[in-house]
């Protein structure tokens, strides 16, 4: 049975963005928590970056105590992090990419490349009791990795739909690897550059559980506020989910 209603996940980093522009305590990301909630969202998705540009480590600790719904946590698959992870035990753990120089995460993980460190890593967030998450390329090659070292999960990339929406290509490649995701036993998850505009062809795609959003969210708070951006994000997911009945 494919779930009709799709979680919605914000992601809260570029707040503490704002409040890193002045190394300053506000805005402070924990007060983005209940509005979220309030306003539509199933979860919080915080990125704690190896070099520290947005989320702090005691944004990490504060927002674990506050969030009433689902933590996704978002981290390099490093020693330091997973350890971090461990300890914090937030509900799921997203593995991501991380490069000091991109603007913001650019690719999807090599799992191939890196097979063995990520599937220890997953053995001891599972262990931890956190599910866990690849974030990845929409390919078969790389769904294949993400079943093989034994993710729960995985997050599809889409930031190359949302850079060339008009590209049948890049939403084909979406559809094509979540349900063959979905075949072969994986939960399926999608984010990346996703707004308002663009985001209901990836929210129609079946297997896609559950949607992690970000920038989009928090720059239009900025004229309309924090509640209505959730909610206008919120009812374009149900809307594009109608179809599926
Ligand atoms: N998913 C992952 C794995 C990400 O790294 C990000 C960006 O932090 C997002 C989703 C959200 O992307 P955006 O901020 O473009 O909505």
């Amino acid at each position: 049975m494919l779930a009709t209603h799709q979680r919605l996940y914000v992601n809260i980093d570029h707040i503490a963005t704002v409040r890193q522009a002045r190394r300053g305590d506000e805005p402070n990301p924990v007060d983005a928590i209940a509005i979220c909630e309030a306003s539509g969202a199933d979860g919080i998705t915080a990125h704690l970056r190896e070099d520290r540009r947005h989320i702090q480590d005691e944004d990490i600790t504060a927002l674990k105590t506050a969030i009433r719904s689902y933590f996704n946590l978002e981290i390099a698959c490093t020693e330091e992090m997973i350890n971090l992870a461990v300890s914090l035990k937030p509900e799921q753990v997203t593995l991501v990419p991380e490069r000091r120089e991109e603007i913001t995460t650019e690719g999807g993980l090599n799992v191939a490349a890196n097979s063995e460190n990520i599937r220890s890593a997953l053995v001891r967030l599972s262990d931890a009791g956190i599910r866990t998450s690849l974030f990845i390329a929409p390919d078969k090659e790389s769904v294949d990795w993400s079943k093989k070292v034994g993710a729960d999960s995985i997050e599809l990339h889409t930031g190359p739909y949302a850079h060339d929406t008009q590209n049948p290509e890049t939403i084909a490649a979406l559809r094509y690897s979540a349900q063959y995701a979905a075949d072969i036993g994986l939960y399926v998850h999608a984010g990346h550059g996703l707004t308002t505009r663009n985001l209901a062809p990836v929210a129609a795609i079946p297997e896609i559980e559950e949607l992690n959003i970000g920038h989009s969210i928090i720059s239009r708070s900025i004229f309309v506020g924090l509640s209505e951006a959730v909610r206008e994000i919120r009812q374009e997911m149900d809307q594009a989910r109608l179809i599926l009945g």
